[in-house]
């Protein structure tokens, strides 16, 4: 799809990081742009720079979150591009060094932030993209979701992680399909390490060892990175139904 003044875009995480970045340069090409996050993140400042609408929301309030994008969808006008970034993991082994069990309320809660809350956003932008008119080659909107690396090699401890960025990848396909018939398209962004808020702790010898298998370049992504593959989805009608890793062609070890 083309980006004009009259596309519209939500950007759930969009305080900051990778979401952010696609924010901004979607708004650079007249995007109008409303940022979806917590209450206590910088979405305001950021949403004000932007020239969007600022809209206070924690993912995990499911039923929550259907007021937030109607309200979204309202200051905007209409909704084309819905990116999600809102995700984290927890680093615990399925059997710990003391012989304990995975917590499952851990695992659980790992799953409902990132597999059911991205699911949720999805179905409900899904409903408002429907409504828009098709454009000349009969698309309405373009979904994108966050998984990672992790979910195709996971490391040791991050086996709630990787089960829920898998769901993501994997209803990827099953839901371009679900939304074909109305012009929507759905794909997943699965980035290596980054350097965004999630990130901001590892300092640069962590980082170096982090990416040394990395194939070109060794080092972390930066958020801009991201937004030119989420933009350049945006753009291209082919694109639809996969992951694509972004990733200087890292595989991550078992540790
Ligand atoms: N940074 C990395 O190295 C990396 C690598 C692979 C995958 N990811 C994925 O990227 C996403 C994180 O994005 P980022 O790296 O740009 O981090 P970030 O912390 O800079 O941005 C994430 C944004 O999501 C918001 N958020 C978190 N939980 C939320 C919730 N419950 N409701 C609403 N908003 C919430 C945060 O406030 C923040 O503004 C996660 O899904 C993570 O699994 C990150």
């Amino acid at each position: 799809m083309e980006i004009t003044k009259d596309t519209c875009g939500i950007f759930v995480g969009g305080a900051s990081g990778m979401c952010r970045a696609t924010a901004e340069q979607f708004a650079a090409r007249g995007g109008k742009v409303a940022i979806a996050d917590l209450e206590s993140s910088k979405g305001a400042e950021v949403a004000e720079a932007l020239g969007g609408t600022f809209h206070a929301c924690n993912v995990m309030d499911y039923d929550g979150m259907e007021q937030v994008l109607n309200e979204a969808v309202g200051a905007l006008g209409g909704l084309h591009f819905l990116v999600n970034t809102a995700g984290g993991g927890a680093a615990t082994r399925t059997v710990n060094k003391n012989g304990e069990p995975h917590p499952l309320d851990v695992f659980q809660r790992v799953i409902d932030l990132n597999l059911i809350a991205s699911f949720n956003i999805n179905r409900l932008g899904a409903v408002h993209m429907a409504k828009n008119e098709p454009n000349d080659v009969g698309e309405r909107g373009v979904m994108i979701n966050t998984a990672s690396i992790a979910a195709f090699e996971g490391q040791i401890g991050q086996v709630a992680y990787t089960a829920a960025k898998g769901g993501i990848a994997a209803m990827t396909l099953t839901m371009a399909r679900d939304l074909g018939t109305i012009g929507v398209r759905v794909m997943t962004i699965a980035p290596s390490l980054f350097e965004t808020g999630l990130t901001a702790g590892i300092p640069d010898e962590g980082a170096l060892q982090l990416t040394k298998d990395a194939a070109f370049p060794k080092r972390m992504g930066k958020p801009h990175e991201f937004a030119t593959m989420a933009i350049a989805i945006f753009e291209c009608a082919m694109m639809n139904g996969s992951t694509i890793r972004v990733d200087g062609g890292q595989r991550f070890q078992p540790r």
